[in-house]
């Protein structure tokens, strides 16, 4: 296992070049499936996560070649059989099961389970598939999904009780490209990814209009072909390294991001008192603000605040004069990055699903330890604002969602080792 060893005290000031998103990855290279011709997707980030979605794909019958951001995919023959060992090591690999039930009628993928950040069930993609028509058993810790005659479209409402679901969203437009008749989809998540999908979806031929609001309406076609497609910027990423130059920034340029994405990350910086300059419609510059005050914000489905830019918020807030308050609607469980932030010396109550941030001077050095992927981030920014080394423990975490973190972060002055523990 490697861990990351963090030196506090550094300045950030140079160039970052964003990764493509790795959530917008996942699901694309899924759709792959959905045709028997050759697609190619362009600036794949080179993650853990991007890599067992490759496998998985070669496992059911696919031809995959990589090379540099670059990913090929000829899916002439799929078998509806996703592995157990590789799907329970990432649940965005329930992805597959849109494409394998819309092309091949049968889907049998097994439970994704839970995860560090909480419950995360998959009823609102059953329910989404089965209004399609899709049989569905749940049993043995495996699903499986049946449609002998194909799918039918249907109107669906994939709204829960946390909002919308993102890749629940995904898994019904995938399926319901190859159904027959008009599916419409109320309550989708109007996330960028979703969009982004739906491009892809569009230039292998299929009837989609409205991805990136609430409804989603969905013509099928008899097929779809193979297409050539380039990955939004990831907007986490990019909130990421925001968020670590309004924390030790001199002057960091930010390269290849979207930025109508990141509005709202983008206001709560400002009205902490950061400056996030806009360079065209693809660049920002970051620069830590002189006399910054604490902030508040609740995570909420695109466009509200991402839940996957609130460990990261926290760090930066546990140093920020004043008091902070950040409310999780997500994930109401996702604060495992708080205890390991008290452990460097932040001050930080929970109330449920609110974290109360008293900031404080400075942390301090500790060894910690990651427990999901936006929780190591965060612990890696609280490192670089510390005083002293911070090592960070099971750095996989961090490699699941975050390309070359260490390189890019050491290009702009950081001083980070990764180690073998
Ligand atoms: C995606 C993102 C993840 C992000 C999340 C929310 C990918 C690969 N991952 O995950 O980084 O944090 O969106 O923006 O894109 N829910 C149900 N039933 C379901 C599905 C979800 O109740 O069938 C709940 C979840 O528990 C959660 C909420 O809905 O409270 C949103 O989850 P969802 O949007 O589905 O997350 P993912 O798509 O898995």
């Amino acid at each position: 296992m490697e861990k990351l060893i963090v030196h506090g005290g550094s300045r950030l000031s140079g160039t970052v070049t964003i990764s493509g998103s790795k959530n917008s990855s996942l699901p694309i290279l899924a759709a792959t499936l959905l045709t028997a011709e050759q697609c190619v997707i362009r600036r794949v980030p080179d993650l853990s996560d991007t890599n067992y979605m490759v496998r998985i794909l070669g496992t059911l019958g696919a031809e995959v070649e990589r090379a540099s951001g670059r990913v090929i995919v000829a899916a002439e023959k799929v078998i509806p059989q996703a592995p157990y060992d590789l799907v329970r090591k990432m649940r965005a690999s329930v992805c597959v099961l849109g494409p394998l039930i819309g092309r091949l009628g049968e889907a049998l993928v097994s439970l994704p389970g839970g995860c560090i950040i909480g419950d995360r069930p998959i009823d609102l993609h059953l329910r989404g598939l089965e209004a399609l028509g899709a049989e569905v058993e749940v049993k043995g810790g495996d699903m499986k999904l049946s449609a002998p005659d194909g799918l039918r479209g249907a109107e669906i409402n994939m709204r829960g009780k946390f909002g919308s679901t993102v890749l629940g969203t995904d898994n019904v437009m995938m399926a319901a490209t190859l159904a027959e008749g008009r599916t419409v989809i109320e309550g989708a998540a109007a996330e960028p990814e979703v969009a982004d999908l739906a491009d892809f979806l569009i230039a292998m031929g299929a009837k989609i209009e409205g991805a990136g609001t609430r409804t989603i309406v969905i013509e099928g076609v008899e097929a779809l072909g193979g297409a050539e497609h380039e990955v939004i910027p990831d907007r986490i990423e990019a909130g990421t390294f925001m968020v670590a130059g309004a924390l030790i920034g001199d002057d960091l340029l930010l390269e290849n991001v979207c930025i109508r994405h990141m509005g709202a990350l983008i206001d709560v910086l400002r009205e902490s008192g950061h400056s996030v300059e806009e360079k065209g419609a693809d660049a920002v510059r970051v620069r830590a603000g002189s006399s910054p005050q604490g902030g508040e914000f609740t995570t909420e489905p695109y466009p509200g605040f991402a839940t996957d830019m609130q460990a990261q918020m926290c760090a930066l807030f546990a140093t920020t004069p004043g008091i902070s308050v950040v409310t999780e609607q997500v994930f109401p469980q996702r604060f495992m990055h708080v205890p390991e932030l008290n452990r460097m010396g932040a001050n930080i109550r929970m109330e449920d699903a609110t974290a109360i941030i008293k900031g404080v001077e400075r942390l301090s050095a500790a060894p910690v330890m990651a427990s999901d992927l936006r929780a190591s981030a965060a612990l890696v920014l609280a490192g670089l604002g510390a005083d002293g080394t911070t090592e960070v423990n099971r750095l996989y975490h961090i490699d699941r969602g975050y390309e070359h973190i260490d390189d890019k972060l050491r290009r702009v002055g950081a001083k980070v080792e990764r180690v073998k523990e």
